[in-house]
């Protein structure tokens, strides 16, 4: 029977063939031990000498690292294994050999392993973030679909800027400029007038010069956009999306967030509603804390981030941050012209933020004041400001980064991890 390494507890007590990889192997004089791997998981193989033809046994003691086989076995419950079955093996046929594969069981540096990121994909590491990354995204589309909300699919190339002008990217478009996409949501806002929810899904791209590790060139947003939804509606769906992604991931990743040594008490433990705190209150907090330098009006860097997330044990809200350090778009809270409707969300254990959103300005007077403010060029927002003419109603939306998230819940340290081939200041390759 020709099956999978994740099919195989279908068939306990039956031989199966499965086509593998050798990830990584270890022998004696009489039993030899195979780590496979088919895509679906990881599975130990046994061939034992006195059970094989002589022929089979010396095959495994002599197989190379990624050489690929069909192996045949019986397959076995084995409760040592946190995978739960090992394969008998029986028979082994190689497809193709591998040599001098480079990336051998030793610890290797992380510029090595970048530059050879198309094979790091198969480590036991990579495969279980990339099974997790999946699980965010099927989770995502599931959440949104069950809640009402319809998909939409914004342009990669654009005209315009909504998250600022000075980290895109230019490319020609005949003879016109145009953008890579930093945002959809100037996009989604229209969809949303049309289709009441929406969200996207879909990359973005910001020639940011930053070298972090919360910053990618390039990195995959979900974007939802709400008519008639009011801050905190906004903020309402946004708790209720992330406890839905966790909840999910916990359930339907056991194996990989093992893999990986997450603590999932950190995990179990989030659950909407979440904590919040206003820029106001952040900016005493942390003068308590002892950041005397920051002042009202200044951003917060990754430090502040974190003293303010290590203050609770679930993600937090920062709201209201001031107008001048926000978009044109946000929306002036009623009471205080100086502060908007706005939320960062940022993750714990210094994951930093994952979550920027805020209701939208609707009244189109205002909406070309902060236009003129932001020395942008009203006529390439003719079409955005024609929302605010027909019809114009409340809305909000937000967009999660996936990346970060897939960071946050797989526990790795680092974005480039999160996505199978990042795009980082100074790598294109491979
Ligand atoms: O806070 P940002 O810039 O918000 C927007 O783009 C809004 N227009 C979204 C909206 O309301 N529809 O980005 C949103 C999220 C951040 O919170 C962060 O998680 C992620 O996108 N992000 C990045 N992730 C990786 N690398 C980068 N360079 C990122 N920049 C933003
Ligand atoms: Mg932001």
């Amino acid at each position: 029977m020709k099956t999978t390494i994740a099919e195989v507890g279908k068939f306990v007590g039956q031989e199966v063939t499965i086509g593998a990889w050798l990830a990584n192997k270890r022998s004696s004089g009489k039993i030899a031990f195979l780590q496979l791997r088919d895509g679906t998981g990881f599975i130990q193989g046994v061939v034992v000498k006195a059970e094989v033809e002589e022929e089979i046994f010396l095959q495994a003691k002599s197989i190379t690292q990624e050489t690929s086989v069909y192996v045949s076995g019986i397959v076995k419950e084995d409760e040592r294994s946190p995978f739960g079955y090992e394969l008998g093996i029986t028979n082994i046929r190689v497809i193709s050999q591998s040599v001098d594969y480079p990336i051998t069981p030793k610890e290797h540096g992380t510029e090595f392993l970048m530059d050879h990121r198309h094979l790091w994909l198969r480590s036991k590491r990579q495969h279980a973030v990339m099974k997790i990354r999946n699980e965010i995204i099927r989770s995502t589309y599931e959440f949104f679909n069950k809640e009402g909300f319809v998909k939409v699919d914004p342009p990669i190339l654009t005209g315009s800027a909504p998250e600022g002008t000075s980290e895109l990217f230019h490319t020609k478009y005949f003879d016109e400029d145009a953008y890579l996409s930093q945002s959809g949501q100037l996009y989604m806002e229209a969809a949303a007038m049309a289709l009441g929810k929406v969200f996207s899904f879909g990359p973005t791209f910001r020639a940011e010069k930053s070298k972090t590790r919360r910053h990618l060139i390039e990195f995959w947003m979900i974007e939802p956009e709400m008519a008639f939804y009011e801050f905190e509606d906004n903020l309402k769906v946004q708790e209720t999306y992330v406890s839905y992604i966790i909840k999910s991931v916990l359930e339907n990743c056991k194996l990989e967030l093992n893999t990986l040594g997450r603590d999932l008490s950190k995990l179990e433990k989030i659950q909407a509603p979440f904590p919040r705190i206003t820029y106001d209150d952040a900016i005493k907090f942390l003068h308590e804390k002892g950041f005397d330098e920051i002042k009202w009006g200044d951003d917060f860097g990754a430090p502040h981030e974190t003293a303010i997330a290590e203050s609770y044990e679930m993600p937090v809200f920062i709201t209201h941050y001031p107008t001048s350090l926000k978009p044109f778009y946000m929306q002036p809270d009623a009471n205080r012209e100086d502060v908007v409707l706005c939320a960062d969300l940022i993750a714990p254990e210094g994951y930093g933020e994952i979550i920027g959103g805020s209701e939208r300005i609707h009244d189109a007077e205002l909406l070309k004041q902060r236009l003129s403010e932001h020395n942008l060029d009203e006529a390439a927002y003719d079409w955005y400001l024609q929302l605010r003419k027909y019809g114009s109603v409340p809305h909000s939306g937000f967009g999660l980064g996936l990346e970060r998230t897939v960071a946050w819940l797989s526990g790795v340290e680092h974005v480039r991890e999160t996505i199978p081939f990042p795009r980082l200041l100074n790598r294109l390759y491979p």
